[in-house]
């Protein structure tokens, strides 16, 4: 099965101290263990928050350079990532994409400097408006897997988790409607199942994202394909954030 998981996606919000004061609220408010919980901080913040040692909460970064070292004024490494001890992060999300021009290959790239060294990540993938209002949906998605996700071998992908967001419903207070969800995950699923195997298909987490919140995440959470959420906005509030992850 695959395994349930509620992340947040803080982007460029709150402060250090904000975070931390989050970070507290979730932990008190939790009472379902069997989710999975990231908080994806800011780089800066990922080795503060993850100091705070909390049982429920993990920390991951929402971006990395796929060089190994070297002269890229600005960037952050897998390898200094993962030495303060913080070992997951996010690839492709549609900002990346879209705001610092991340493309197919650069995203490829990245997957594969995470799979060689150790490192787990959540891969982005979903349309913009004009797209679905093309009715071009699936094959987008299905271009942005097989770009940069489906060169991955069985044992690489397994257990991996994809996060469907798409563009228009991020940030908009504009939710895909269950049946919005459902299918892309049953397609995503499908895709699996054609590239590699059902039973590694089961395995892989389907993550929804785009204006989730509390009012619509268990109808979305209670979707068969649909194995949990990357929050946003909802994710800057211990009470809404747990909510969430109550939901379940
Ligand atoms: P919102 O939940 O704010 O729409 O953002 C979703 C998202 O981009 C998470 O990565």
């Amino acid at each position: 099965m695959a395994q349930k998981i509620v992340a947040g996606n803080w982007k460029m919000n709150l402060s250090l101290s904000e975070g931390v004061k989050l970070v507290n609220g979730i932990e008190s408010k939790i009472d379902s263990t069997d989710v999975r919980i990231i908080v994806f901080t800011p780089s800066l913040f990922a080795h503060p928050i993850s100091q705070l040692n909390k049982k429920d909460t993990e920390v991951g970064v929402q971006n990395f350079n796929e060089n190994e070292a070297g002269a890229f004024t600005g960037e952050i490494s897998i390898n200094q990532v993962k030495s303060v001890g913080v070992n997951i992060g996010l690839i492709g999300h549609s900002e990346r994409r879209l705001y610092f021009n991340e493309s197919h290959s650069v995203l490829k790239a990245k997957v594969d400097a995470a799979i060689g060294n150790g490192f787990e990540f959540i891969f982005c993938c979903g349309e913009p408006l004009d797209v679905r209002e093309a009715n071009q949906e699936f094959s987008y998605v299905k271009r942005q897997l097989d770009e940069s996700l489906f060169h991955l071998t069985d044992a690489q992908i397994k257990g991996g988790t994809i996060a469907y967001e798409p563009v228009w419903a991020i940030g908009t207070g504009k939710t895909a409607t269950t049946e919005q969800a459902e299918e892309m995950h049953k397609a995503i699923r499908t895709w699996i199942v054609e590239h590699y195997s059902e039973e590694i298909a089961e395995t892989v987490s389907i993550l929804y994202g785009g204006s989730c919140n509390p009012k619509n995440a268990e109808e979305l959470f209670a979707c068969p394909n649909v194995d949990g959420g990357l929050i946003g906005g909802a994710s800057l509030n211990p009470e809404d954030f747990c909510a969430i992850i109550n939901s379940f």
